[in-house]
């Protein structure tokens, strides 16, 4: 779906990006990270030509981005970031439509898709289509500016740190909304971020940059049991490994099927990393996990966390 070869961009003569290769499958959850300054914003924004590349080429859907027409680049792919960039004198639902207006759709198509998304974003629509931006928490401003970016239905969707002006509590619950859109429609997601139990949580596929360079790419398990060098191994915290190895599994992907037992159950999405918790907590060895109707679907078992989680090794 995109696509970079040998991609260079220099800013006073010092290079920010050099030699860049990338590959994003269509569909797939990309997640860009790095510690700051290794050239995440600069990748992301010569996608949708932002900025412009120096060396290279970079292809969309098999073409070049220079064959698009701007109008038509950001049609097919969503932008949101971190300061959200709403504009403070329109309406939230002008903000929303945006895109939709530079197509020209229809007033009624325009209407409809902004309550779609209010909705899908958990706002209710006809409270939240005549705010203003300054009449909104933070949060609800940040779902706005994802609203936006999905509004003209992108093939794409590119967010550069979408969650880091969040409390834990609002970003956690952003984070479930974004993996929910993605399984949805199947788009294409490539996001920036710096937060190693973010990027862990939402890729399929993580791309580690340093110094405007790929270190490692690959799965989450991968980047955690197969470290290509020490910087990547420090990078995801040596110590914490195991932890954050726990935090990819979920109850339900770990508890033996089938078996019951009484007491309160936990839920099989619940992530092994909270299940931990939970076990020394409650001081016991096996929890009932139950599906999202509250059946319980079988017991995860103390031993069983040491089990590896989907598509590792
Ligand atoms: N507009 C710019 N002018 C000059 N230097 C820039 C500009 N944008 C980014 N850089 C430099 O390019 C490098 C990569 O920046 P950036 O892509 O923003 O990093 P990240 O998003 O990973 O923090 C940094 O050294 C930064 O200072
Ligand atoms: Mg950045």
């Amino acid at each position: 779906m995109i696509e970079f070869k040998q991609v260079g961009k220099y800013f006073n003569g010092k290079p920010a990006i050099e030699h860049l290769d990338l590959n994003i499958a269509k569909g797939e959850f990309t997640v860009l990270i790095g510690t700051s300054g290794s050239g995440k914003s600069t990748t992301l924004k010569m996608i949708n030509r932002l900025i412009e590349h120096d060396q290279g080429k970079i292809l969309f859907a098999g073409e070049e981005i220079h064959n698009f027409k701007p109008e038509e680049l950001r049609r097919r792919m969503g932008y949101a970031i971190q300061s959200i960039g709403l504009f403070p004198h329109w309406t939230v639902e002008k903000n929303i439509a945006t895109v939709p207006q530079l197509l020209k759709w229809p007033r009624a198509k325009i209407r409809d898709r902004v309550t779609e998304l209010l909705e899908l974003l958990h706002l209710d629509a006809e409270q939240f289509r005549h705010r203003f931006p300054h009449q909104l928490s933070g949060g609800q401003q940040q779902r706005v500016g994802v609203a936006r970016a999905l509004a003209a239905n992108p093939d794409v969707l590119l967010m550069d740190e979408p969650f880091g002006a969040l409390d834990p509590v609002t970003r956690a619950s952003m984070q479930a909304e974004i993996v929910r859109i993605h399984r949805l429609s199947g788009r294409t997601l490539v996001l920036v971020t710096h937060d190693i139990d973010e990027a862990l949580t939402l890729a399929d596929r993580i791309i580690l940059l340093d110094n405007g360079k790929v270190v490692q790419q690959g799965t989450p398990q991968q980047m955690l049991l197969q470290p290509a060098t020490p910087f990547v191994r420090a990078f995801f915290g040596q110590d914490d490994i195991g932890i954050r190895l726990l935090g990819l599994g979920t109850a339900g992907s770990h508890a033996r099927p089938g078996e019951q037992l009484p007491g309160i159950a936990v839920a099989a999405s619940l992530s092994l990393r909270e299940a931990l918790s939970i076990f020394i907590a409650r001081q016991a060895e096996q929890l009932p996990v139950a599906g999202e109707d509250g059946k319980v679907v079988g017991v995860l078992h103390f031993r069983d966390l040491i089990k590896p989680v989907k598509g590792e090794g």
